[in-house]
């Protein structure tokens, strides 16, 4: 035992001497954009620049008649296009891709809506033309992750109010971009988190802001979907091309969006760094060779990713889109007095007496040693129900999208355009989401080591207590 801990002993004082070496060393153990500091990676900080303002809270004035133009028609866009036709309020100025043949499909639909032709526009630069009219108020990206921040910031600096498909930037000094010009245009830059509005995780939200799970200690997400069958979908395919290229949780944002609203993350706390793990690539190596006739692959099968809060919780993150297993996004709450579930089970456990009999009349004899009966489960869902839910889960359902969820984002940004209000997803969770990517990636290539996250909001992480749906007076 006493040989053990001289062991130990020998080991701490011998990390603690390399890392001092680390720390004090020359260019070959600093990156480009970070240095080593008190044990962890810190990436830089750029200070403010003058003319540039908080993006906290911001709303614009209300636009009652929200004129939108569309970039990007691949896979994902025209779903959006076809939910736009059901949203009163907004009309679809302008279609773009680079492709000709896939602004027409979206033009079908809406003619097929009974709504007017938008004007087309394609090429690799075409967008720029539809971000340059005076007649656009919104202009949301469907293209790759490579051109979502080149199209953001062309579109900001003409005016124009951006929402971004996930992740909205693959870098943090993109995402510095982002904030940046979000700061000194005064424009929204909204990226597209549909899955914080997905039925269980607006309820659980309801819940933690409810105070049911007591304390929240422990929050878990993940994008672990096997895409063997979509790699070919891709345009010039670009996802497998840019995870062949990139280590790290390239995919993070449905994982993370839903948890650090549960956590209030910079809305008085805020992630205070992260470790990553990850396997190495086998599948994802296996689908290179075959399509790419790459040797090496970047991005592990399996990754893991624990981030600490300044508030003491965890949050792991995992990615994984190679494997054969269960779609998974994990979404769990452990809290000092109850826990909630999503994947591949959903359940949720409370300590007894956490839930009122207004609930049901059970409901104060919960045990916390298993999930709770089904009948209590329902009756606890239904009860704690979103208000946003509330008012349009029906419409929701009928126009679908990820079985209505993208729906509720897409009525949740028009709603708050059209009212002149704060949207529910400012840019710096673009920012501290997108993130994840480098953040990760430069972890790994470490050996896990810790890596500090940016402070995006530049101090203010503290200044807005709680996160809330903006909702008109
Ligand atoms: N939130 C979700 O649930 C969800 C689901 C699927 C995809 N996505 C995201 O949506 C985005 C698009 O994914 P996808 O599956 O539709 O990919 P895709 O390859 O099917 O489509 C991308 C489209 O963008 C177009 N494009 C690329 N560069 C362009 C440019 N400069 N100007 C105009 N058009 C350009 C391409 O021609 C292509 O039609 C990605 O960011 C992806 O992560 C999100």
């Amino acid at each position: 035992m006493k040989l053990r801990r001289l062991f130990v002993a020998c080991a701490v004082v011998l990390a603690g001497i390399a890392l001092q070496s680390c720390c004090c060393g020359g260019s070959q153990i600093s990156g480009e954009n970070y240095e080593f500091k008190d044990g962890m990676i810190v990436f830089d900080e750029p200070e403010r620049a003058p003319g540039q303002e908080s993006m906290l809270a911001f709303a614009a004035d209300p636009i009652p008649v929200v004129r939108v133009g569309f970039i990007g028609l691949g896979g994902r866009g025209p779903g959006a296009v076809q939910r736009f036709t059901h949203i009163e309020g907004v009309e679809i100025k302008g279609l773009c891709d680079i492709e000709p043949d896939r602004v027409e499909k979206s033009q079908g639909i809406l003619e097929k809506a009974g709504m007017p032709r938008a004007e087309g526009y394609t090429g690799r630069e075409g967008y720029k033309a539809l971000c340059e009219r005076e007649d656009v108020d919104l202009i949301y990206i469907c293209t790759d992750w490579v051109n979502h921040v080149p199209i953001a910031l062309y579109a900001m600096e003409h005016g124009k109010h951006v929402a971004i498909e996930v992740p909205a930037a693959t870098s943090v000094e993109e995402c510095w971009q982002l904030v940046d010009t979000s700061e000194r245009t005064r424009r929204h830059c909204m990226m597209l988190e549909n899955c914080c509005y997905d039925f269980f995780e607006l309820t659980a939200l309801n819940m933690a802001q409810h105070n049911l799970f007591g304390e929240v200690l422990h929050v878990e997400g993940a994008y672990i979907h096997n895409l063997a069958d979509f790699w070919d979908v891709y345009y010039d395919n670009w996802r497998l091309d840019y995870n062949q290229k990139h280590r790290g949780d390239v995919y993070a944002t449905h994982g993370l969006g839903p948890v650090c609203q549960v956590l209030n993350i910079h809305r008085g706390n805020r992630m205070n760094y992260l470790v990553c793990m990850d396997t190495k690539s086998v599948v994802g190596l296996e689908c290179a060779q075959k399509k790419m006739g790459s040797t090496e692959f970047a991005n592990g099968d399996h990754t893991h990713t624990l981030i600490r809060t300044e508030l003491g919780q965890t949050i792991e993150i995992q990615h994984n889109v190679y494997t054969p297993r269960p779609y998974n996004r994990l979404y769990q709450i452990t809290g000092s007095k109850g826990f909630a579930n999503k994947y591949p089970i959903s359940g949720l456990t409370f300590a007894p007496g956490q839930l009122s009999a207004d609930v049901h009349p059970d409901a104060p004899n919960t045990n916390a040693h298993g999930f709770m009966p089904k009948e209590l489960y329902d009756a606890t869902m239904e009860y704690y129900k979103h208000p946003i839910h509330r008012e349009i889960e029906e419409k929701a359902r009928q126009v679908g999208g990820h079985g209505g969820m993208d729906f509720v984002l897409d009525f949740r940004l028009f709603y708050c355009l059209q009212n002149g209000l704060p949207l529910d997803q400012d840019v710096y969770d673009a920012a501290e989401w997108s993130c994840i990517g480098e953040l990760s990636a430069t972890s790994a290539n470490h050996n896990s080591m810790p890596v500090k996250f940016p402070d995006f909001t530049r101090g203010d992480w503290n200044k807005i207590q709680g996160y809330k749906h903006a909702v008109k007076e």
